[in-house]
């Protein structure tokens, strides 16, 4: 049984699909609080959170766990500027609380989420896994932390882990089974397609004064279901025990904020009107990944990389959730 934590969420859904296609069993334990129950369409599920860790030996004591999979961590950036308190409680302390019930119960596979946030301001594009690790926002840290507490706890507890560092996760399933769905939505695609749907008015530029070829921050969307096949592939090294392991998964290009703004506008045929706002704090101006450690070594390469098909699926799945009127 493969747990995954936060397995209702955006991402961890599409980790689910994809654990489902390969035939591994999962059993999904989510606190709901950015998560859907919808989404959880294979496997069992379980409604906890990782601060309850009673409820966490209740579940290792009844199912034997063969590896967790992590994706059950806060990840904005602005939100963790205003509220540091909430992602230091849940991104480090309740994340140990899972790591000591692992250890209690002998679970040693661990697939961790971490985030290119750990990189900071780059010194250098693309970003390899070596580039300095130097958050620049609480988030970041968050993972950074994790990061250092998995190193240790391999050394000294025999954890195996891999933290796979996502660049921007966007798009939908092709079969529209699951998509991206947060309330309140603060990404740049779904908020640029909102604005095609006329669910919003405009959508904010947040700078355009960054050293960028249009001033505008630049991001490597990567399409979540080339980044949830990523943590099959991570998975499978560590059960035959090719050892801990960090790695990058991006699309290895960058589009700037008005790029996916005219993006859009040829996929939906609607004019999407922008205002140009204040940079937002804690945004680097530049974020693309080098994957080349994890082509090499696991033979994990993105299969959707055009960024007109990475919207086209968010817009499909988007238009499809309109029509069911979901928030
Ligand atoms: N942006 C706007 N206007 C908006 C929303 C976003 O201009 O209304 C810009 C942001 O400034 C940024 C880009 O669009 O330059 C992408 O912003 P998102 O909020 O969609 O994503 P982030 O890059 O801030 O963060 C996401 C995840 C993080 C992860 C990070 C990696 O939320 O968890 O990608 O780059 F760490």
């Amino acid at each position: 049984m493969i747990l995954i934590v936060g397995g209702a969420g955006y991402i961890g859904s599409h980790i689910n699909k994809e654990l489902y296609k390969k035939s591994y069993e999962t059993l999904i334990f989510d606190n709901l609080s950015g998560g859907h129950k919808e989404s959880v369409k294979w496997g069992s599920f379980i409604e906890g959170d990782l601060c309850d860790i009673e409820e966490l030996r209740e579940l290792f004591k009844k199912t034997p766990i063969k590896a967790v999979i992590y994706c059950g961590g806060y990840s904005l950036v602005g939100e963790s500027i205003d509220d540091p308190e909430k992602y230091y409680t849940n991104n480090v302390i309740n994340t140990l609380n899972l790591l000591k019930v692992m250890r209690e119960f002998s679970c040693k596979y661990l697939i961790f989420s971490s985030s290119c946030s750990i990189y900071g301001d780059p010194v250098e594009i693309p970003i390899s896994e070596d580039h300095p690790i130097s958050p620049i926002n609480p988030y970041g840290r968050s993972k950074s932390m994790i990061e250092d507490i998995l190193r240790d706890y391999s050394k000294s507890y025999g954890l195996e882990y891999i933290s796979l560092r996502y660049f921007n996760a966007a798009g939908a399933d092709k079969d529209l089974d699951i998509g991206e769905r947060h309330n309140p939505e603060t990404h740049l695609i779904p908020l640029v397609l909102d604005v095609a749907l006329g669910k919003k008015e405009n959508i904010e530029i947040f700078g355009d004064n960054y050293e960028t070829k249009d001033g505008t921050c630049i991001r490597d969307y990567i399409h979540v279901s080339d980044l949830a096949k990523a943590h099959i592939l991570a998975l499978e090294s560590l059960l035959l025990g090719d050892g801990c392991n960090v790695y990058n998964l991006g699309n290895s290009r960058g589009y700037s904020v008005r790029e996916i703004i005219n993006t859009a506008q040829k996929i939906t045929g609607k004019k999407i009107k922008y205002i140009i706002g204040g940079k937002r704090e804690g945004d680097p101006a530049v974020l693309i990944s080098s994957c080349e450690k994890i082509e090499k070594e696991l033979g994990w390469r993105p299969e959707i990389t055009d960024l007109e098909e990475i919207i086209q699926s968010a817009w499909d799945w988007q238009k499809r959730g309109e029509v069911r009127n979901e928030k």
